[in-house]
């Protein structure tokens, strides 16, 4: 693999110390069953990417071909790996350059092989890091359950939000607006106050175990809780951009979800939603997307139209309600990593 100089991308939307820290970073940038051997286009931190795969391998790489910088993902691709549109140089493991047509009997320089990216497959997505650390390597979030034999796998196709990856975040971690903003989904408008909780500080973030009567069965579907059945939701927040929620239905059912925000750009994110249950397994698939892309939705708005569009690390900015006490977490994690004035844009 070519090792890569970290440095932000043309028209970074960032900060460049911000998006060093963010590119040390692990985030996921496709579903691992949208990657097949034709290129496949993504953007994580404004940095044009093409995925593919060969011999079942991922690959992630700049979308830059290294002869005239035509991005690969305009070309096409056959056996032996992707090809550029426009001097038909083919690219293959490793990003390796196996092909040049003009010239086929000559050696290939390894200054024509694409600048790969490191690849993690794990819960169905295809993770990469853009400038890995590797003197103190960032570690991959964690997702429970996924590996866990009694629970069904899915993975929600991806959902773009044109807002910060930390305000969406934010929200998913946000227990006060469940009953404004989802009461058509799951909560209830007449269940609106938020009992006390207190975020543990982690080694990767921090977890939060919020306890309320705020049922989680879909609305209008029969309520399967004891009265005065108390939920658990335990979240727990990997730093910067992927949570995880464990709701604890009645009994030994549990439905985690993975909210893993992949931040585009500053003002663009791709939502990626992994989910493992263990219970209505009969229910299609495709009801699971429906009604997680029912919730992404109502939240939309809010994410899309907060101002700052970014996120104000120093406290004093905006006003905060006992409920907020994950939200305060948050930014203090965020903080702690030395994210600096670019997220109060
Ligand atoms: S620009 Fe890609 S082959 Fe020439
Ligand atoms: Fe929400």
């Amino acid at each position: 693999m070519k090792a890569h100089r970290p440095t932000p991308p043309a028209h970074c939307s960032f900060d460049p110390e911000d998006w060093l820290r963010l590119a040390r970073c692990w985030h996921p940038v496709a579903r691992a069953c949208d990657v097949d051997n034709k290129p496949h286009k993504a953007v994580l931190l404004d940095e044009p990417l093409v995925l593919y795969r060969i011999n079942g391998q991922a690959v992630v790489a700049r979308d830059v071909c290294p002869h005239r910088g035509v991005p690969l993902t305009l070309g096409f691709h056959d056996e032996a790996g992707i090809i550029c549109p426009y001097h038909g140089l083919r690219f293959g493991e490793d990003g390796r350059c196996n092909r040049i047509p003009a010239s086929p009997d000559q050696p290939i320089p390894a200054k024509l092989n694409l600048m790969t990216f490191p690849v993690e497959e794990r819960y169905g997505l295809v993770w990469t890091c853009l400038a890995p650390d590797t003197d103190n390597p960032a570690p991959l979030p964690t997702m429970p359950r996924w590996h866990d034999a009694a629970f069904q796998q899915i993975n929600c196709p991806p959902f773009d939000v044109n807002g910060f990856a930390g305000r969406q975040v934010e929200g998913f971690l946000d227990v006060a607006h469940f009953a404004w903003v989802h009461s058509a989904t799951f909560a209830d408008p007449d269940n609106s106050q938020v009992p006390d909780y207190s975020p543990q500080e982690t080694d990767y973030g921090f977890t939060a175990d919020y306890w309320s009567t705020v049922s989680n069965y879909p609305s209008g579907a029969e309520d399967r809780a004891p009265p005065d059945f108390r939920w658990l939701r335990r979240f727990e927040m990997h730093l910067p951009f992927t949570a995880t929620l464990t709701v604890h239905f009645p009994g030994e059912d549990r439905l985690v979800i993975m909210n893993a925000a992949s931040p585009v750009s500053a003002r663009k994110t791709r939502m990626f939603a992994p989910i493992a249950r263990n219970f209505d397994l009969h229910i299609p698939v495709g009801e699971v997307h429906a009604f997680n892309l029912r919730v992404f939705e109502e939240d939309r708005l809010m994410v899309e139209t907060q101002r700052p569009e970014k996120l104000p690390l120093d406290l004093t900015l905006e006003a905060h309600i006992p409920a907020d006490r994950s939200s305060i977490a948050y930014r203090r994690g965020l903080k702690k990593m030395g994210f600096g004035e670019f997220f109060l844009v």
